[in-house]
């Protein structure tokens, strides 16, 4: 897909919002992917010449990040964390189940646009094991909850994420991450007791982190 004029104003846009333009790179790839559904080669140029910098540079970090994409993902990005508490959990069965179920294996994108990947430790195993769609948690995930949540959204249905809004698409997702001053970050944000379990046994036991040696 080209890019807009329109894309072209915000990658500008987000370049200005640093002291140093080419801090800006991450969210610049995040918004390409957001029109491209994956970053190609003429969204690392755009990117490029807006910092300054050369395509090669600009791939080197498309490259090393593993949220962006080389393949278009046209509707959802399912993610199945099987790092250990969540493999351990029941994570490699679910993997195994959405595999078969979209018939395709890790990075693969099916013909109705759904990629498949083995994730890491998303730092949510209090409630593993975990399934993101488009990087929403789904949480406490069995093979048979984690393939209805992929039917439904085949079929076109509203999906709530466990923690957080309504999954809306890959692509939408991916300019929150270029722009994330659009209020969804507070979105049906639910602390539940088993999150809090760490904080209140320490708060039990007078427990507190110790403090920062001072720097001479
Ligand atoms: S091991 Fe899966 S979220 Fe931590």
């Amino acid at each position: 897909m080209t890019l807009t004029s329109t894309t072209r104003v915000e990658l500008q846009q987000l370049a200005a919002q640093y002291p140093q333009p080419r801090s800006a790179l991450l969210p610049m790839l995040h918004l390409v992917q957001s029109v491209e559904g994956e970053v190609t080669a003429e969204g690392i140029t755009a990117c490029a010449e807006v910092l300054g910098i050369t395509a090669a540079e600009a791939t080197a970090v498309a490259t090393f990040y593993t949220m962006y994409k080389r393949d278009a993902v046209a509707k959802h990005h399912i993610g199945v964390c099987t790092n250990t508490l969540c493999g351990l959990l029941g994570g490699d069965a679910v993997y195994d189940a959405l595999s078969a179920r979209l018939g395709v294996g890790h990075n693969q994108v099916n013909a109705d646009g759904f990629m498949l990947e083995r994730i890491e430790c998303q730092a949510a195993c209090t409630h593993a094991p975990v399934m993101t769609v488009d990087w929403e948690f789904m949480d406490d995930v069995t093979p048979g909850t984690a393939v209805a949540v992929v039917d439904a959204l085949s079929r076109g249905e509203q999906v709530q994420a466990t923690r957080g809004p309504v999954i809306r698409s890959f692509v939408a997702t991916e300019h929150t991450l270029a722009f994330p001053l659009d209020g969804l970050a507070a979105a049906d944000n639910s602390v539940d007791d088993k999150m809090l379990a760490g904080l209140r046994v320490a708060q039990e036991r007078n427990m507190s982190a110790p403090s920062i040696p001072q720097e001479h």
